[in-house]
């Protein structure tokens, strides 16, 4: 018969039952004019068989490589792992050192900023160049603990989806900002501060209960040639009456400071204050507040941040309705 049928398996086994079975080829070289006879139908329904049991045992590894996956992330101790699952643990950065309480040398703390984050434009905001932690940085992948060079998270070391929406918003819409008074609570890297500034408010306020966070909020204005003011008062609650502007840059990220951030929102959004939230849909935000919240803007996130933050695939920006 005029007939070749070759059939390569790069596999163990002709079945590829195995686990090790990463690569099966398998294909024909039947000449056009051949009929179909038996040992055609046979050989194809060995090839088909061969197809369905490789696509099988693929999808079988690829769910056991995501569950591993999902473990071992929930396991590991490394920063970025504590950055992606820990920040709803607690208001703040949690202490890591005895001397966490201790006053900052501020020059060795922006030293150490310097020296463990990368120049960044990396974000939905790239006008503004920041200090961040990124993935080439060695302490992204450090566990955390008692030898960790910070000595709380740093959290200011990544650009917050909420964040970055919120910057966005804000270096679209200068007429909200330009000529205002802004304050950015729970500032982080600065980044919406800073963009408040390059658009032409008259001051900026970087907030942040984390002291290392208005250095490097501070390292980042200077990178982007703006001056800001710092506070490192927790001002949640306080009138806040030097103020026009409220950024709050994904900052409900769980019930706790969600249960104190509201009604201090409603109390300043009752003076007239304008309050500008940036958030991916934190367990903060439930339906209920968002009741009180004015959606003005949703941005698709880039595919990096989505993966960094756990699966989220947009950022909206809201505004703090006043009831009165
Ligand atoms: C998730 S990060 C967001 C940082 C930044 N706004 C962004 O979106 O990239 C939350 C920040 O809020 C700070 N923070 C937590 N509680 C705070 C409070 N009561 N007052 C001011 N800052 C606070 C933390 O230290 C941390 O830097």
């Amino acid at each position: 018969m005029n007939r070749q049928v070759i059939v390569i398996l790069h596999s163990p086994k002709l079945t590829c039952q195995s686990d090790r079975c990463h690569k099966l080829e398998a294909f024909a070289a039947v000449p056009t004019t051949a009929t179909t006879t038996t040992t055609d139908i046979a050989w194809r329904s060995l090839l088909s068989r061969c197809r369905r049991r490789f696509k099988q045992t693929a999808n079988d590894q690829r769910q056991q490589k995501q569950q591993q996956h999902r473990r071992d992330e929930t396991s590991e101790t490394s920063l970025v792992a504590v950055v992606r699952y820990l920040i709803p643990c607690s208001l703040a950065a949690k202490r890591l050192h005895p001397a966490a309480d201790t006053p900052l040398n501020l020059g060795a703390e922006r030293k150490l900023i310097l020296r463990n984050t990368r120049i960044s434009r990396h974000h939905m905001a790239p006008e503004i160049a920041l200090h961040l932690i990124t993935q080439e940085c060695s302490i992204y992948h450090q566990p955390i603990g008692e030898d960790f060079c910070f000595r709380t998270e740093p959290f200011w070391g990544f650009f917050w989806p909420g964040g970055q929406a919120l910057t966005r918003f804000i270096l679209d819409n200068k007429q909200l900002f330009a000529g205002k008074r802004v304050l950015d609570v729970g500032c982080g890297c600065g980044a919406s501060a800073i963009a408040a500034r390059l658009i032409g408010a008259n001051a900026a306020t970087a907030n942040d209960i984390d002291p290392t966070a208005l250095q490097a909020a501070l390292l980042n204005a200077e990178l982007n040639s703006v001056d800001l003011e710092i506070s490192s008062r927790n001002l949640i609650g306080q009138p806040c009456d030097d103020f026009d502007v409220v950024l709050i840059g994904d900052l409900f990220y769980d019930a706790e400071i969600a249960s104190v951030l509201s009604p201090w929102l409603a109390q300043l959004a009752a003076k007239r204050k304008n309050i500008y939230i940036g958030d991916p849909g934190r367990h903060g935000l439930t339906e209920k507040r968002l009741w009180n919240m004015t959606q003005l803007a949703r941005y698709r996130l880039p595919p990096d941040v989505c993966i960094e933050n756990n699966g989220f695939s947009h950022a909206s920006v809201w505004e703090f309705k006043s009831n009165s």
